[in-house]
């Protein structure tokens, strides 16, 4: 059974909240995974550093050692299982096992209109976002269920609550991990492992590059977030903030949710915007 309330500790690590943990951040070449593999490593985590960009990756790594922290760079597709274990595998062998994987690559399949998508672009939007993050689990589980402890998160959408926020294969695919952290969460029933999902609104990252470069081009940069209630856009880094609380003991009661950090977005109904 998992560790009785009473045992499971509430107290940051010395050294960082994330102190001596053996953690995995995937897409970490970039934007959020970036942001999460430094916050994971400045907060005293051992991070195994995946993405299949092989520069970005070893810049995420270069700038963390620079910082004085702990990662190692892993090229890997998180959508292939062999790769996956393989992923699963080395962080076991470097840092001696796994507390936590940040399962956050992903690819946003671009804006094409319903009829002229095709099956194979839909199945890849779905291996990557989908059965990428089902393979995190799979292949990290088990490992953390013989040690009856472990954080597994990974990063869903907005675009997984309603519409309007990604093309229609993405939005599924962001559906799926929203499903899949809470029946995964209870797959894991009894095994102190919890699994949890973050919903980021509008971050920008090299995945939104472009609509802020359109933005940026017309003049209307300022109004990109205007439909959220704090009236702007997110940063990595405030992603990077709940990934690390998520990974964390401090976050030991927080299991199968799916935690929109938006600044408010999904909270509302359309509004007539305030004029100001
Ligand atoms: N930026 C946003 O506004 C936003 C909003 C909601 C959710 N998200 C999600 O956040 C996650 C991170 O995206 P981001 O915004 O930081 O984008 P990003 O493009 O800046 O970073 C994504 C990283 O994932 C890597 N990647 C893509 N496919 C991969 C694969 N098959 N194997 C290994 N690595 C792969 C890329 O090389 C890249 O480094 C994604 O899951 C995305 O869907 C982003």
């Amino acid at each position: 059974m998992a560790k009785p309330a009473s045992e499971v500790s509430r107290e940051a690590a010395p050294g960082g909240r994330l102190a001596g943990k053996r953690t995995i951040v995937t897409g970490a070449g970039s934007g959020i995974g970036r942001a999460s593999a430094k916050k994971f490593a400045a907060e005293g985590a051992m991070v195994l550093a995946v993405d299949r960009a092989k520069a970005a990756v070893e810049a995420t790594v270069d700038e963390i050692a620079r910082a004085g922290g702990n990662a190692i760079a892993v090229v890997a597709d998180v959508g292939a299982e062999a790769d996956v274990e393989g992923f699963v595998s080395r962080a076991v062998e470097a840092f001696g096992g796994l507390d936590a994987v940040y399962a956050n690559a992903g690819i946003s399949g671009g804006l094409v209109p319903l009829a002229e998508q095709t099956v194979e672009h839909w199945q890849e939007v779905l291996r990557v976002n989908l059965i990428g993050a089902f393979l995190a689990i799979k292949h990290a589980a088990p490992l953390m269920v013989k040690q009856r402890a472990g954080s597994i998160l990974c990063t869903a959408s907005v675009a997984g609550l309603r519409a309007n926020a990604g093309g229609n294969p993405y939005s599924a695919s962001k559906a799926g991990v929203i499903s899949l952290v809470q029946t995964a969460a209870n797959s894991l029933y009894g095994t102190g492992v919890r699994v949890n999902a973050i919903c980021p609104g509008l971050i920008e990252t090299g995945m939104t590059e472009p609509i802020f470069e359109r933005a940026r081009e017309r003049g209307t940069h300022e109004k990109i977030g205007q439909l959220n209630p704090l009236t702007r856009y997110g940063n990595p880094e405030e992603i990077a903030a709940v990934a690390a609380f998520l990974a964390s003991d401090e976050a030991s009661y927080v299991n199968g949710q799916a935690i929109a950090v938006d600044g408010g977005l999904s909270s509302t109904h359309p509004f007539p915007l305030p004029r100001r």
